[in-house]
């Protein structure tokens, strides 16, 4: 049996980094099983990658495409073209895709019309905004898949209101979650950023095109974090496409607030961690928030992880300044919601895929 697992962006890898282990460990039963790992090149900077794959020990992939970046189109059809020359010469049983980037739907299409199975995990997260990318990768990537691991009930729900079998769907929990469980140690350990002090700064991360491309949002959420910053200091690393943005708007550090470069997995957790609250347009760290009890604003009028505000710490702000800045006070005051972690995040879902496939 042969798996082809794939990674391509910075939000894949420790959701592969988990089930890569998983799958190698069930090679002491199944000899037979071999298991790929393809990273499209759709991330390439070293803080945007290599030091993940560090952080995360994943050892180097077996195939890199070297797709890059591009428009969505060209980006998409690079990773497709590369994917399809992998596809035919290793003719894999099975592929996993993870997540909602281009390189998911790009190596799901391709497996799909080659006729191989398709495996998807964290199916079924909807945000009903189709001006977002992420969504048309996950309604293509989901209706073309033949297992569909999702992370909670409401994943599994939108799956069969959309006409999807049910035994084609297994609620595993969270693979980014197994990965903060097993590097949360590790993480804590290391030494914050100078001048931080634990429980007493916050987090904004920001990279959304809906956001950090459209000059006026940028604007007033930057006027809303300012104001916030008068009150704890505030780091900020930031993605390559938002730090552009900020120097294109001549946008520099203010007193308390730190725009860094982006943090690699460890110290990004354990700076995340220690913090009083987290400002975010992230998807996945609106869940790892939640599992790790920290007070999340999400500036996005919606999410495709309503779980994490339905028992989570997260609550949607949008990008009112107004708003976020009555959120963010409160929230500094002391107002804390009573929160608990979903289903199954508990560490041992990328267990849970592997004995699902190797069955
Ligand atoms: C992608 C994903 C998004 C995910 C995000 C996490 C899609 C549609 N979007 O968005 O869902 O949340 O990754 O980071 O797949 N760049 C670099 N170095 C790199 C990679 C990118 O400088 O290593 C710059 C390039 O200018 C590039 C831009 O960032 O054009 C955008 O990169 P891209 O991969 O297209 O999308 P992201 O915004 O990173």
């Amino acid at each position: 049996m042969k798996i082809v697992l794939v990674a391509g962006a910075r939000p894949n890898f420790m959701k592969v980094a988990p089930i890569l282990a998983a799958l190698h460990a069930r090679r002491q039963t199944r000899p037979d099983l071999c298991v790929l790992l393809v990273h499209t090149g759709q991330h390439y900077d070293q803080a945007m990658s290599q030091d993940f794959f560090d952080d995360l020990r994943i050892p180097p992939p077996d195939i890199n495409l070297c797709a890059g970046s591009g428009s969505h189109a060209e980006q998409t059809s690079k990773v497709m073209v590369a994917f399809e020359k992998v596809c035919d010469a290793e003719k894999p049983d099975w592929v996993i895709v993870v997540g909602d980037v281009n390189s998911t739907m790009a190596c799901a299409i391709t497996a799909k019309k080659m006729g191989i199975r398709v495996a998807h995990v964290e199916a079924g997260l909807r945000s009903r905004d189709m001006s977002m990318p992420e969504e048309i990768n996950r309604l293509c990537t989901d209706c073309l898949s033949d297992l569909l691991f999702t992370t909670d009930t409401i994943a599994c729900e939108n799956l069969k209101r959309e006409g999807v079998p049910e035994e084609k769907i297994h609620m595993v929990g969270n693979t980014m979650i197994d990965t903060v469980v097993r590097c949360l140690e590790r993480a804590r350990s290391l030494p914050l950023p100078s001048g931080l002090e634990n429980g007493r700064f916050a987090v904004l991360t920001l990279h959304r095109p809906s956001n950090v491309d459209n000059h006026e949002t940028l604007a007033d959420i930057l006027g809303a974090v300012s104001t916030i910053s008068e009150r704890i200091p505030i780091v900020f690393p930031a993605h390559p496409r938002t730090a552009a943005n900020l120097a294109q708007n001549g946008y520099s550090n203010g007193s308390h607030l730190q725009v860094t470069k982006p943090f690699s997995y460890l110290p990004f957790l354990g700076l995340v961690s220690r913090s009083r609250m987290v400002l975010t347009d992230s998807g996945g760290i609106q869940e790892e928030t939640t599992f790790l009890g920290i007070p999340c604003l999400t500036l996005r009028s919606n999410t495709e992880r309503p779980v994490t505000c339905q028992v989570g710490t997260n609550i949607l702000v949008g990008t009112d300044p107004a708003r976020i800045r009555e959120v963010a006070l409160s929230v500094l005051n002391g107002f804390r919601r009573r929160s608990s972690v979903p289903d199954k995040w508990d560490g041992h879902s990328a267990e849970r895929i592997a004995d699902t496939l190797v069955q």
